[in-house]
């Protein structure tokens, strides 16, 4: 038997019991005739005593253990004189009577500590190591607990786990894909799903009311903290539903995930139209956690003073700041450099701040009459002590946008936005289309297979860009963890989106043949949603990045650096698939 007990459960009552530990030792420290060692498994730490005066063989074998050596001991649990209260196991230590080296270790590159030494890169290539440290461990136990919970909760409410196939076909519309080559079908390949959309689809179909599967899912993409080129969704898809029945049963399931695994009881998550969403917090996933919602300002400051940019601007809006009137002009000048960076792209920042006497300064005065910035201060419900800060553009998509990047700046320079703290929503009413400068077309905001609200179907011949979506998407923090939406599940109607988003009667046969073909055999009214697992779990686990609650994540460059994939393959491999290399530059 390699352990009676693991170094993470040993307590006062322990006290003169024999226990038999295994794992790494974390550092020795040798004081006078006693050698103390740290030995680490998964479930904490205990110290080890070896004392020369009872035992010096003994001792001078531990004092030769370096560090990550995996050993195994036997000894009696005994209190210490000196407790550690960093520590669970802090009261009492172990007097090792045997000690078995069961394995020698190299010094490993970086301290395995909660605070370790080693930068991310060395880190990610000796991810193994990394993940012998207890606050990494966590987010992965975090992690499991979420999806143990996840399945059960799904399962009680009648869902059932299908495993769909990883090897399929490309799908347009969607991210790039990932492709493999088909050795059997030379010059052919199968894409890696970016999500089980279709075939989720085809179930209800089948008839499988109730779909769920925790999935991995490929997008070959641009990569940002909480993105990753293979990722996990939690895929749902429910028949004979509307979209009411569907955010209650996902707000259930958050509810059961908020109380079970963080203890947290969540209310009722207010709902808001993507249409509010933008106009107050210029963003289609507002950080709820502080108010600071957006001012339109075009009535009070367009056209009623010289200020030419504000007389030229399609938008004008401000936020209020509480108690900032502090800010320095140096401060400030921070500010507008930020709002100025290129990936925020504005052209400047205007400010104004109400004195404690209630008067208005602002770095446009002089631009404006007194009765303007008193109107100005009436709009922004400003109080003495208040900062406005006043963003304007001519394209009102792009001024909401820098403007929620400064909203979220100064949330976040106001504490305002604590990790410990969770505010959900849902955002609904998604539009059908968006424009694509790139494409110059319309795409479809969500997917091809969204319904549209049936009162606006009329508007798909005469103003499709103005047709709102059965969609919607749950936001927590800022951060959508999940969207979905009410199915197409009419041939005809879902001919006809194609046919708007560009796809010709033959295009659309080709590409999504097998699912329009399914739909003439009966398919039931159905919807559904996903929701990124990594992204959830670091939320709960109050993570920057989801690279933190996955066991082994790609880098910013989409490498794996333990692995070093992707890397060439043999030229055997190449002549199988019949494939050449021939890289254009
Ligand atoms: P969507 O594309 O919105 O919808 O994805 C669902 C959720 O998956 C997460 N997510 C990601 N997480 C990490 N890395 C990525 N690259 C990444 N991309 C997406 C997000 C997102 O909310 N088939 C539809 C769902 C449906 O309609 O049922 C879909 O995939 O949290």
């Amino acid at each position: 038997m390699f352990r009676t007990k693991t170094c993470g459960e040993l307590r006062l009552a322990n006290v003169g019991e024999t226990v038999t530990l295994s794992g790494w030792v974390q550092r020795t420290r040798k004081m006078g005739g006693m050698t103390f060692a740290d030995l680490r498994d998964r479930y904490g730490i205990t110290q080890l005593v070896f004392d020369e005066s009872k035992d010096s063989v003994l001792c001078e074998r531990a004092n030769r253990m370096g560090r990550e050596w995996v050993i195994q001991v036997i000894g009696e649990v005994s209190e210490r004189q000196s407790k550690n209260k960093n520590l669970p196991t802090g009261d009492v230590e172990i007097i090792v009577r045997e000690l078995n080296v069961l394995n020698e270790a190299q010094t490993p590159p970086f301290t395995i500590e909660e605070q370790s030494d080693g930068g991310d890169d060395l880190r990610m290539k000796y991810r193994y190591l990394d993940l012998r440290r207890p606050n990494v461990r966590k987010n992965l136990e975090l992690r499991h607990k979420f999806a143990f919970e996840v399945r059960r909760y799904l399962d009680e409410q009648g869902f059932m786990e299908i495993e769909t196939p990883v090897l399929v076909n490309s799908t347009p519309e969607g991210a790039r894909d990932f492709v493999v080559p088909s050795r059997m079908n030379p010059g052919q390949f199968y894409a890696l799903p970016q999500s089980p959309q279709t075939l989720k689809q085809l179930l209800m179909v089948a008839g499988m009311d109730r779909y769920f599967q925790i999935v991995k899912c490929f997008r070959d993409e641009d990569l940002r903290a909480d993105r990753q080129p293979e990722f996990t969704q939690i895929d749902c898809e429910m028949s004979f539903v509307e979209q009411e029945d569907i955010l209650q049963t996902f707000e259930g399931m958050s509810r059961h995930l908020f109380k079970t695994i963080l203890g947290i009881n969540i209310p009722t998550l207010p709902r808001m139209t993507w249409a509010d969403a933008m106009k107050y917090y210029g963003s289609d996933k507002p950080d709820t956690r502080f108010d600071m919602k957006f001012v339109e300002l075009m009535d009070v400051l367009k056209g009623t003073g010289e200020f030419s940019v504000f007389n030229e601007a399609e938008y004008i809006g401000g936020i209020c700041c509480e108690g900032q009137a502090v800010y320095t002009r140096k401060q400030l000048d921070q500010l507008t450099d930020f709002v100025r960076r290129p990936q925020i792209g504005a052209k400047g920042l205007v400010y104004a701040r109400v004195g404690e006497d209630g008067s208005v300064k602002s770095s446009v005065d002089k631009f404006y009459s007194p009765e303007v910035l008193e109107n100005l201060k009436k709009a922004m419900n400003a109080k003495p002590g208040d900062l406005i800060l006043i963003i304007s553009g001519p394209d009102t998509l792009k001024a909401r946008k820098q403007l929620c990047e400064l909203r979220l700046e100064m949330g976040s320079r106001m504490g305002l936005r604590p990790k410990d703290k969770f505010s959900c929503l849902w955002v609904i009413d998604f539009p059908m289309y968006e424009w694509s400068d790139e494409e110059q077309r319309l795409m479809a905001m969500h997917h091809p297979f969204t319904s549209p609200k049936p009162e606006d179907i009329p508007l798909l011949d005469t103003d499709p860009a103005s047709v709102r979506a059965n969609a919607y998407d749950m936001v927590i923090n800022g951060v959508e963890v999940g969207g979905g939406s009410i199915r197409i599940h009419d041939a005809k109607l879902q001919q006809k989106i194609f046919e708007i988003l560009g796809f010709t009667p033959e295009q659309a046969q080709q590409k999504f043949g097998f699912l329009m073909n399914a739909f003439k055999y009966g398919a039931p009214p159905h919807g559904g949603l996903a929701y990124g697992l990594d992204r959830f779990v670091s939320l709960f686990a109050g993570l920057d990045s989801i690279r933190d609650c996955i066991a082994f994540p790609k880098n910013n460059s989409g490498r794996d650096v333990m692995l070093d994939a992707p890397g060439v393959i043999d030229q055997i491999q190449l002549d199988e698939l019949q494939l050449q290399i021939n890289l254009k530059n």
